[in-house]
C-alpha cells in the first residue's frame, strides 16, 4: 500500500480566551481533512464524512489513529458480478474519471442495485479485500457490509478505525495563477477556502471530484462540471477580493451566493474556486497595470501574452487545464469576449439581463452581463439552456448575414484567410450570401434627426462615463467610506486603471455627464432595433447575423511597457455594439495564426476568434446554430495548452 500521511491538515483553531475571572473556554477543533499522497498523486480527502461502512471494515493491516485506505464503490444491477464485470468497470473509470486510479482498489465495496439479490462470482481479485453489500448473497471470502447511506460509485477514502467514507478530491497545481482562491463545499450549501497546498512557485492547489460521483438529469443537466467563477462574484462563506487586496481583506466571508451562480450550482456544476480578476473588472493591462494581484498566464504561443480581461483568471484556467470543465465571468464592455480571444476559447456576452446579477460587485448596472467560458460549443450549449430561463429555443437560423466590411483584415493575411474561409462556409451553411456592410456610413444616413450624423460625436465618451461614474458612485464611494472607518480616514490602494477612470468620470460631469451618457445610449439601442443591424424576427429571432472579427492572431506581451492609464477607454466600434444596446455578441475560436516569439525565438501561435451578434433575446438561436456548426466540423473543439490545435 503506498498511501503516505504526507501532511496531516487537520486545523486546529482556538477559540478566543476569555480572561474575565480566570477561566478558560474550550478550545475549538475543526476537522479540516486531509492531504493524502496516493500512488504519487495528490488527493483531499474532505472532512465531512458521506457515508459510513458498517460493520467496521476488515483488514490485514495495521493502522493508526486517522489513517485513511482508498476504496473503490462499484455498483452494478447485474444478477451475476464476475471477474471480467471488475475489469471493466476499473477500464471505465480510468478512462471516464481524472480522480480514480488503480491505487484506489486497495479495498472494494460491491453494491448490487438489480431485482432482488445478485450473485459474485469472484474467488479471488489480486488478493485485495472484498466488502459486498448484503443484496449480494453472502460468498467464501467477501466480506458482508453495508453502507449506512446512499452514494454513487467511484473511488474514496476510509478511515478503517470509525468505517468513515470521505470523497476523494484530486488536487491539481495552479500553475497559471488562474485562481485567486480554491473552495470546496462546507457541506451546508456556502463554501469554504481549500486547505490544502501541494507545491509550485506560488501555485495554489484546485481540488476536484470525482466525475464518477455525477450524472446529468433533466433536473440537473450540469451534474459534475467543475466550474470556476471570476472573484466579483460573491459565494457564500468565501470573501470576494475584486482584484483588490485591501477590499479582499476589509469585508468578511460573504453571507449569501448570488441567484446566478447559485442556479448553476442547483443545476449540478461543481464549484472549484475563485478566478482572478482585473482590478473591479475594469481594464488593466499585465503587467504593469496589475499591481495587487498577480496577471493569470494565458498558455497559448510563448506562455508570455497577455490573458484579456477583465474575466482573465478564467479565461486563463479555462486555456490552460483540462482539470476544469467551464468558468464563468463578467462582460461589460468585452471582459469575457476579450480572455475568449486571446485563449482562443468559447465566450458569450448574453444578452442585457439574461441572469440576475445581485450579488456582483458592479461596474455598470446597465451593461453587466455573466457568461461562460468553454473548450467545445456542445458545454456552453449544455450550460447556455441550463442558465438562462427567459429565451425562446430558435431552431430557425436568419437569412441575413452582416459583414463588419472595414473591421476584417486583408484576406491574404494568415488570419484574413481562415476568417474568410469562415465566412464562406457560414454562407453555404446558411444558404445564403453576406451584406458588407459599415455602420457609420448607415448611420449617416438612417439616424434620428435629434441625433449627430457622426456616430463617433454621439458614442466616442457614452460608454467610458457609464462605467467610471457608475462605478465611482455605487462600489468606490462606499469601499472608501467603509476602509476610512476601520484605518483611521485613510484611502485604500486602488491600481491606476480604475483609479484614472473614476477620476476622469468625476473631472468629465460626474452624475450629470452619467444621464447624458444614458441617453445616447438608448438613442443608438433604438436606432440598432429599427434601422440598424438589430432587427428582431418573428421565426429567426434575428433578422440577421452581424459578424466580425474578434482577435485576429495579435500579440500582447507582458513584458513590454506601456503608458500609464489616463481614462476610460473611448470610441465607437464594433465590440461596443453589445454593451450600448444590451444585444448578445457571442465569440467563436476559428483558428490560430503564427509569429515569430521574441520570447521562445521559434514560431508559435496565437487564435483567431469571430464574432456573433443577433437580436436582444437570441441567445438560444446564437448557441444553437454554433453547435450545429461544430456539430459538421466548420466549428472545432478546442484544446488546453500552446496550442489550440495541436497538430
Ligand atoms: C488476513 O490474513 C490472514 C493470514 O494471512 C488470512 O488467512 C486472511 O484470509 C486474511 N484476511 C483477509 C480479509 O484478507
Ligand atoms: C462500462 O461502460 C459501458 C459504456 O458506458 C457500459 O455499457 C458498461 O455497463 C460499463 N460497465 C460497467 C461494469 O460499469
Ligand atoms: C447578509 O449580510 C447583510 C449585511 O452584511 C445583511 O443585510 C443580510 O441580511 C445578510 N443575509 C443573510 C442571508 O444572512
Ligand atoms: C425571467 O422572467 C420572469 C418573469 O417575467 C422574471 O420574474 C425574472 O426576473 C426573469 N429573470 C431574469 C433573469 O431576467
Ligand atoms: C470592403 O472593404 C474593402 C477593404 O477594406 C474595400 O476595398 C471595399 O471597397 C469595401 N467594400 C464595401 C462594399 O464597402
Ligand atoms: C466622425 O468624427 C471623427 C472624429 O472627429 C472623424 O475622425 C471621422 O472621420 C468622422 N466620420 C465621418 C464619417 O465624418
Ligand atoms: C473622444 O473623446 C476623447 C476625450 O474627450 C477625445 O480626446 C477624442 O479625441 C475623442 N475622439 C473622437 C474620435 O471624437
Ligand atoms: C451624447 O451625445 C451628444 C451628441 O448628441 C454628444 O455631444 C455628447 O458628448 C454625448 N455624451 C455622452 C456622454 O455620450
Ligand atoms: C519569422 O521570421 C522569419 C525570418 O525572419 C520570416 O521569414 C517569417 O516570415 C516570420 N514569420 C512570421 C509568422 O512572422
Amino acid at each position: 500500500m503506498l498511501l503516505k500521511r504526507c501532511l496531516d491538515q487537520k486545523i486546529f483553531l482556538f477559540a478566543s480566551l476569555l480572561f474575565t475571572s480566570i477561566k478558560f473556554s474550550h478550545a475549538e477543533i475543526v476537522d479540516n481533512g486531509k492531504l493524502v499522497i496516493l500512488d504519487g498523486i495528490n488527493y483531499y480527502a474532505g472532512g465531512i464524512a458521506v457515508s459510513k461502512l458498517v460493520p467496521l471494515p476488515s483488514f490485514n493491516l495495521t493502522f493508526t489513529d486517522g489513517d485513511l485506505v482508498p476504496i473503490t464503490v462499484i455498483r452494478s444491477d447485474k444478477d451475476k458480478f464476475t471477474y471480467s464485470d471488475m475489469e471493466e468497470a476499473i477500464s471505465n473509470f480510468t478512462q471516464s474519471d481524472d480522480v480514480f486510479q488503480q491505487g484506489f482498489m486497495e479495498a472494494i465495496f460491491l453494491s448490487y442495485d438489480g431485482d432482488g439479490r445478485g450473485h459474485i462470482e469472484i474467488s479471488n481479485f489480486n488478493d485485495k479485500v472484498l466488502h459486498a453489500s448484503s443484496s449480494y448473497h453472502p460468498q467464501g471470502h467477501v466480506v458482508g457490509a453495508n453502507l449506512n447511506s446512499h452514494i454513487p460509485q467511484g473511488p474514496y477514502f476510509i478511515s478503517p478505525s470509525t468505517g468513515n467514507i470521505y470523497e476523494a478530491f484530486r488536487l491539481y497545481p495552479d500553475h497559471q495563477l488562474a485562481f485567486t482562491e480554491a473552495a470546496i463545499s462546507d457541506g451546508n450549501g456556502g463554501f469554504k477556502p481549500l486547505p490544502a497546498v501541494t507545491e509550485g512557485a506560488m501555485t495554489k492547489s484546485v481540488a476536484v471530484p470525482s466525475r464518477l460521483y455525477y450524472t446529468p438529469s433533466l433536473d440537473k443537466p450540469l451534474a459534475g462540471l467543475r466550474l470556476g467563477v471570476k472573484d466579483i462574484f460573491h459565494l457564500k462563506g468565501l470573501r470576494t477580493s475584486g482584484g483588490n487586496r485591501a477590499f479582499h481583506d476589509l469585508y468578511p466571508p460573504r453571507n449569501a451566493t448570488g441567484s446566478a451562480v447559485q442556479r448553476l450550482i442547483d443545476m449540478g456544476a461543481v464549484i472549484v474556486g475563485k478566478m482572478g480578476t482585473v482590478q473591479f473588472a475594469n481594464g488593466d493591462n499585465p503587467t504593469a497595470d496589475w499591481v495587487d494581484f498577480h496577471c493569470p498566464f494565458n498558455p497559448r504561443g510563448d506562455g508570455y501574452q497577455a490573458p484579456g480581461g477583465s474575466s482573465s483568471g478564467p479565461g486563463a484556467g479555462m486555456g490552460s487545464y483540462d482539470w476544469l470543465d467551464i468558468a464563468v465571468g463578467s462582460d461589460t464592455g468585452g471582459s469575457m469576449r476579450s480572455p475568449g480571444g486571446m485563449q482562443g476559447l468559447y465566450a458569450n456576452r448574453p444578452s442585457i439581463g439574461a441572469v440576475d446579477l445581485d450579488e456582483v460587485l458592479p461596474l455598470c448596472d446597465a451593461m453587466d452581463t455573466a457568461g461562460v467560458f468553454a473548450r467545445n460549443a456542445q458545454t456552453w450549449h449544455t450550460v447556455i439552456h441550463a442558465w438562462y430561463q427567459n429565451f425562446t429555443d430558435y431552431r430557425r437560423y436568419p437569412k441575413r448575414i452582416y459583414y463588419s466590411n472595414s473591421s476584417f483584415p486583408n484576406v491574404d493575411t494568415d488570419a484574413g484567410a481562415l476568417l474568410e474561409s469562415f465566412v464562406v462556409k457560414l454562407e453555404n451553411f446558411l444558404g445564403t450570401k453576406r451584406e458588407r456592410v459599415d455602420i457609420s456610413t448607415h448611420w449617416e444616413n438612417t439616424h434620428p434627426t435629434e441625433a449627430p450624423s457622426n456616430i463617433s460625436d454621439l458614442l466616442n465618451t457614452t460608454y467610458a462615463t457609464l462605467v467610471s461614474v457608475y462605478q465611482y458612485d455605487n462600489l468606490a464611494l462606499p469601499f472608501f467610506a467603509d476602509y476610512a472607518k476601520k484605518h483611521d480616514g485613510r484611502r485604500p490602494f486602488i491600481n491606476p486603471g480604475p483609479l484614472a477612470r473614476w477620476t476622469w468620470g468625476q473631472d468629465n460631469e460626474g452624475d450629470t455627464g452619467y444621464q447624458v451618457a444614458l441617453k445616447n445610449k438608448t438613442m443608438f439601442k433604438n436606432w440598432w432595433e429599427s434601422d440598424g443591424f438589430g432587427v428582431a424576427h418573428k421565426e429567426t429571432c434575428s433578422e440577421g447575423i452581424y459578424l466580425y472579427p474578434y482577435t485576429t492572431g495579435q500579440t500582447q506581451y507582458r513584458n513590454v511597457y506601456f503608458s500609464a492609464p489616463t481614462a476610460p477607454p473611448m470610441g465607437f466600434s464594433d465590440g461596443r455594439i453589445g454593451p450600448l444596446t444590451g444585444v448578445p455578441d457571442f465569440v467563436v475560436p476559428i483558428g490560430e495564426v503564427p509569429y515569430n516569439s521574441t520570447i521562445s525565438l521559434t514560431t508559435e501561435f496565437m487564435p483567431v476568434t469571430m464574432s456573433f451578434l443577433a437580436s436582444r433575446g437570441c441567445d438560444f438561436m446564437l448557441v444553437n446554430l454554433i453547435r450545429e456548426l461544430e456539430e459538421t466540423r466548420i466549428l472545432k473543439p478546442v484544446e488546453t495548452g500552446a496550442r489550440m490545435y495541436p497538430q
